[in-house]
């Protein structure tokens, strides 16, 4: 089955499940992205054939409204009871009641039946349950925290987080992995509430440690939305929390492996790989299942939210978000936003992927101010190939080469080379037999024809396939398991040139090296997700960038015997674990921060050059210079994190007038909290939410706006701001020194921001940094001018 076909592609790419929302913009392949679509379609509709549909539903309550959860689950099944007539069919249709964290239920409800409970009393909010995607050696090095820096570094500090808990949303976990073992750690914290489920091939007792306190899988909600029981054989899965993708060992890994040494690839990327925390305890909530290369069902995660509010994570780490959904949908609540919500009204920092549907514009997911949301860039490191032409010219390419390559092989370009227009390679079919057993080079024009171009020669049995990408990826990798090697379009061309001035063109590629540090530059990756955010683009988003390009980790072992097996992926999904991993090791050095304080630790100190000056780009069509919409306050600099010296600091009641100028009510906003706060009677302004960013979406002349500022640092300090203005911007803030003593913790300060400009404006950026000699604590400021609204449309 040829749609089947593109689904295997899919996964198989190396930095697939992440990949897989972007195939739906791809023009090219629309025709069998559809009919894979469709196929999906039929088979889950056809296993639940009733009429009308019952679909999954989320009824959510707010806040807790008793302490005891057996109360609390009756009290939902009353409510169902009243609208579905009976007591068996509401034990029928309800999946999970939902009852530490906050209060809530799912269920399985026609349409009518969903109306119904949403005009039941209490009822804030009832979702229809949507589905969400899946989105190192060196990487810790290049952010400072080598464990040979000793004294003046974090880990050092923290004693590498012992103690801390890192919760992760995720496919499961690989427990033999090495990386997960327990030697050298102290007993589990006293106050963890969590556990370990058994189920297939997982063994609670003998699988847990005390580096993996935690394992638990939800799975209802998955059944519920396929409508028929898991059938763990035809999908490969284990009904337990054992991985069977790879994608929650790798997080896992990056967040708060123990170290081992001699890690690699086949050799690629050698030395040890180890967690952001190693010290910190790990437990899994595994939530995607092997479906569609990773399917997590929103009432699934929901549940998760609420076990890890209870079990007393101290960080989540969440790699996950919506699949591409309308826009109309991404300003809806969804389980990440609610689940996220009461964690971190619990104190709860929760790190979420910005998403890999980079790199246009307002692409970015997990957008509330209470979420961590991290981008991905690329570390110093890079894997040059060799290309050995027949004339003896040798050219550069990257790829992840290994093992043995013969000689020269016969070099073809599969169109005619005095066309017009350039192969793409994407019209090969398998039985193409001009390929087999050569090398073929290919032209193509972003990521996806990429691994569509590679997979046809691999098809057509090539021997291997030089691809000239014209965008501006720098990735290494296509697919895995068939060599593959990326050229610029520049060198495509050398190579054609040669193809074409010869009558038997040969090459011969040689195995990669692994090359660290000069020349090799810092940048926000081509796929990760860029800002303004969509639902609210006075809230900066992404928060900060984290290493997520081709990164080292644990990853399901292809040989039984080992055990422990590493690879390279690359994702937003990869980055997100470098910052939890962070955020555990501030945890444990400032135990009373709240999550703002630690995000805004984060973001103020991020690095907007590489730790060496050098600047940092964004990779895109065209790559420019990173800008606060690419990657929010920087690429993450812990060690200047855990010394901020000042936070903007905020609370649940400042959440709560977010959520108010996205439209909630008062009795809605009530209940999402036990503090009885409303929204302000007069339109709340966006802007005075006391982020560590200013973003002002529409400018017409002149606003103010204010913030407040906590010290963390010397009790007696004098900071003065520094203003880089944006262009044609002009900005004040007064007082522009602030004075800290004994008394004075918390400062307010206010910020006029005016335009000269008399048309409208695309965006501009500048910063404004509090600076003490010892400090600078540094907020990005992205202002757009919109003279009058109605003429803003479309630039
Ligand atoms: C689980 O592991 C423990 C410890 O290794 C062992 O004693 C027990 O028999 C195992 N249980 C099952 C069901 O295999
Ligand atoms: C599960 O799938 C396998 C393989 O597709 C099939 O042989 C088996 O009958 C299925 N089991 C159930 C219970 O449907
Ligand atoms: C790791 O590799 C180094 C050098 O390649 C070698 O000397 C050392 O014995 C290895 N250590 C382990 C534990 O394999
Ligand atoms: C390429 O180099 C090899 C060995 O160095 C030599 O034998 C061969 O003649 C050279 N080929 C060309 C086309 O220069
Ligand atoms: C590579 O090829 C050489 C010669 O054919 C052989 O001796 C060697 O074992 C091969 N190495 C690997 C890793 O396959
Ligand atoms: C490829 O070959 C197979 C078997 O010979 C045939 O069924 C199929 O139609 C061919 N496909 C194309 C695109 O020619
Ligand atoms: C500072 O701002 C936060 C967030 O808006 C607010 O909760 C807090 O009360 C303010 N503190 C002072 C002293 O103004
Ligand atoms: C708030 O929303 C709920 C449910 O959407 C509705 O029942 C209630 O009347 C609304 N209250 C106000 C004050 O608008
Ligand atoms: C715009 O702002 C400037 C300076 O802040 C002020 O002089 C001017 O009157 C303002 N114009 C309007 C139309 O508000
Ligand atoms: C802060 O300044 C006050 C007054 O100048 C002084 O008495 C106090 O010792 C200082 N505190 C610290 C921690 O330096
Ligand atoms: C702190 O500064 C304020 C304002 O300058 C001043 O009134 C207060 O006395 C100072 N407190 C101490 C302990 O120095």
């Amino acid at each position: 089955m040829h749609s089947n076909y593109i689904m295997i592609l899919l996964v198989s790419v190396s930095w697939a499940p992440d990949g897989a929302s972007h195939l739906y913009k791809n023009h090219h392949l629309d025709k069998k992205t559809s009919s894979f679509i469709l196929i999906l379609n039929e088979k889950v509709s056809s296993v639940s054939p009733a009429q009308p549909k019952s679909k999954v539903h989320i009824v959510y309550l707010g806040k807790r409204q008793h302490h005891d959860p057996e109360l609390i689950t009756n009290i939902h099944h009353e409510m169902l009871t009243t609208v579905l007539g009976s007591k068996e069919a509401s034990v029928d249709s309800m999946i999970y009641s939902y009852r530490h964290g906050f209060s809530g239920f799912a269920a399985k409800l026609t349409e009518a039946q969903a109306q119904a409970v949403s005009e039941l009393p209490g009822v804030v909010q009832v979702m229809s349950s949507r589905l969400h995607k899946l989105k190192t050696t060196r990487s810790w090095d290049y952010l400072g925290l080598s464990s040979s820096h000793s004294s003046t570094n974090l880990l050092y500090e923290t004693n590498n987080g012992d103690g801390i808990i890192i919760g992760l949303l995720d496919t499961g976990i690989w427990p033999e992995s090495e990386v997960f073992s327990d030697k050298g750690l102290g007993p589990i914290p006293s106050r963890w509430k969590g556990g370990c489920s058994s189920g297939q091939s997982f063994n609670a007792t003998k699988h847990c440690n005390r580096k993996l306190i935690g394992a638990r899988y939800f799975f209802k909600g998955l059944e519920a939305e396929i409508g028929e029981p898991l059938n763990t054989t035809e999908y490969l899965e284990y009904l337990s929390p054992r991985d069977a993708l790879g994608h929650g060992t790798h997080t896992s890994s990056i967040a708060g492996g123990s170290p081992v040494v001699n890690a690699s690839y086949y050799g690629l990327g050698f030395g040890t790989v180890r967690g952001g925390a190693p010290g910190a305890r790990l437990a899994m909530y595994k939530v995607c299942w092997n479906l569609e290369g990773g399917f997590c069902s929103d009432a699934d995660i929901l549940k998760a939210f609420d076990k890890a509010i209870h079990d007393g994570v101290d960080v989540l780490s969440v790699s996950l978000g919506s699949d591409d959904i309308p826009f109309t949908e991404i300003i809806k609540p969804d389980s990440i936003l609610i689940g996220s919500f009461h964690a971190v009204a619990q104190g709860i920092s929760v790190v979420c992927a910005a998403g890999n549907g980079g790199p246009s514009a307002q692409t970015v997911e997990n957008t509330a101010p209470w979420i961590l949301t991290v981008a991905a860039s690329s570390i110093d490191r890079s894997f040059p190939t060799p290309i050995t032409l027949g004339n003896n010219r040798t050219v550069m390419g990257q790829a992840m080469l290994i093992g043995n390559l013969t000689g020269f092989a016969s070099l073809v370009y599969p169109d005619d080379p005095h066309l017009q227009s350039p192969s793409s390679c994407l019209y090969m079919s398998p039985n193409d037999t001009s390929v087999a057993g050569k090398v073929a080079l290919c032209f193509t024009s972003g990521t996806f024809e990429t691994q569509f171009a590679a997979s046809f020669v691999k098809e057509a049995r090539g021997l291997g396939v030089i691809i000239a990408e014209n965008s501006g990826n720098t990735q290494a990798s296509c697919i895995s398991d068939f060599p593959c090697i990326k050229v610029s379009y520049e060198t495509g061309s050398q190579i054609l040139y040669y193809i074409s001035s010869t009558r038997h063109p040969h090459v011969r590629l040689s195995p990669s090296k692994t090359h660290v540090g000069k020349p090799v530059p810092t940048n926000v990756a081509y796929f990760s997700s860029r800002g303004p955010s969509f639902p609210s683009p006075a809230v900066l988003k992404p928060d900060i960038a984290g290493p997520g390009a081709q990164i080292l980790g644990a990853v399901l072992p292809s040989d039984l015997k080992k055990n422990t097996e590493f690879a390279f992926h690359s994702g937003t999904s990869m980055a997100t674990p470098h910052i939890a991993g962070i955020v555990a090791l501030l945890k444990s050095l400032h135990p009373h921060w709240s999550p703002a304080a630690i995000k805004s630790a984060i973001v103020t100190t991020g690095w907007t050059t590489d730790p060496s000056g050098e600047p940092i780009f964004a990779e895109g069509d065209p790559t420019k210079l990173a800008d606060p919409f690419d990657f929010g306050g920087g690429i993450v600099n812990p060690n200047r994190a855990a010394d901020p010296g000042l936070v903007y600091d905020m609370g649940t009641a400042d959440y709560i007038h977010y959520l108010c100028t996205l439209g909630y009510n008062n009795s809605a906003i009530f209940q999402f909290t036990e503090q009885s706060i409303r929204c302000p009677t007069r339109e709340h302004s966006i802007l005075d939410l006391n982020l560590p960013s200013i973003t002002i979406p529409s400018l017409q002349n002149s606003t103010s706006l204010t913030r407040n500022v906590t010290n963390v640092g010397a009790v007696n300090s004098t900071y003065k701001a520094s203003i880089i203005s944006p262009a044609g911007i002009t900005i004040t803030v007064k007082p522009d020194t602030l004075i800290f003593n004994s008394t004075i913790k918390t400062v307010t300060f206010s910020v006029t921001v005016s335009s000269i400009h008399q048309v409208n404006t695309e965006y501009s950026f500048g910063s404004l940094t509090w600076v003490d000699g010892v400090h600078a604590v540094k907020s990005p400021i992205s202002v757009r001018t919109m003279i009058e609204e109605s003429y803003a449309n479309d630039s």
